[in-house]
């Protein structure tokens, strides 16, 4: 059976560190851990890239832009790369791990679409038949891990959810941030956003 660690030096850094500090180090941490693979088209730092870029460009909030940009932060925090196991084999809800980890330093409107973007998948999953088809092949794969479609149930008690039409929107510029060789602005770009919305 695998382990995996949560990587406590991002938080270790960040704690008690003032605003700008804090976007150095996560800015540093992504740089550095972020090389690794999303998918076979590109990698995990290209993908935060291309989904905040998605979420600047459809004129999103400082917390907007902010969410897509650390949305699979847990990702990188579970060193699941580390093993020997592919990320999407194995479901360690990755979308819980980064929102709970960046919870004492964003307000909720940034952290809990984070901790929504998995089941907000799975939600347009249940209630929008052409948007499954659209799914790469790696995100198919990944949603049956994660549950697959919602009973009838679990829909009606994630609509009561708050945020969810923010989450439902981030889950779309997730999908949309996936494209092999797309240039985009780099995390400098963000830099304003995320110190906006640092607590
Ligand atoms: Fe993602």
């Amino acid at each position: 059976m695998t382990t995996h660690i949560l990587d406590q030096s991002l938080a270790h850094q960040m704690q008690g560190a003032t605003k700008e500090e804090k976007v150095d180090a996560l800015f540093a941490y992504m740089e550095k851990k972020g090389g690794t693979n999303y998918d076979d088209q590109v990698t995990q730092l290209e993908h935060a890239l291309q989904t905040a870029a998605l979420a600047k460009s459809a004129g999103g909030t400082h917390a907007q832009v902010t969410s897509a940009l650390l949305h699979d932060l847990g990702h990188l925090l579970v060193c699941e790369h580390n093993t020997e196991n592919d990320f999407l084999t194995e479901d360690l809800e990755h979308e819980v791990v980064g929102a709970k980890y960046l919870e004492p330093f964003f307000p909720r409107e940034v952290t809990v679409p984070i901790g929504l973007h998995v089941p907000s998948k799975r939600y347009l999953c249940t209630v929008d038949a052409n948007y499954h088809d659209g799914l790469s092949s790696a995100s198919k794969h990944s949603f049956e891990v994660q549950g697959g479609k919602m009973s009838d149930a679990e829909r009606v008690e994630f609509e009561k959810t708050p945020h969810l039409e923010f989450a439902v929107q981030l889950r779309r510029w997730d999908d949309g941030g996936k494209v092999g060789g797309c240039k985009v602005p780099g995390l400098e770009a963000y830099r304003d956003d995320v110190l906006a919305c640092l607590v």
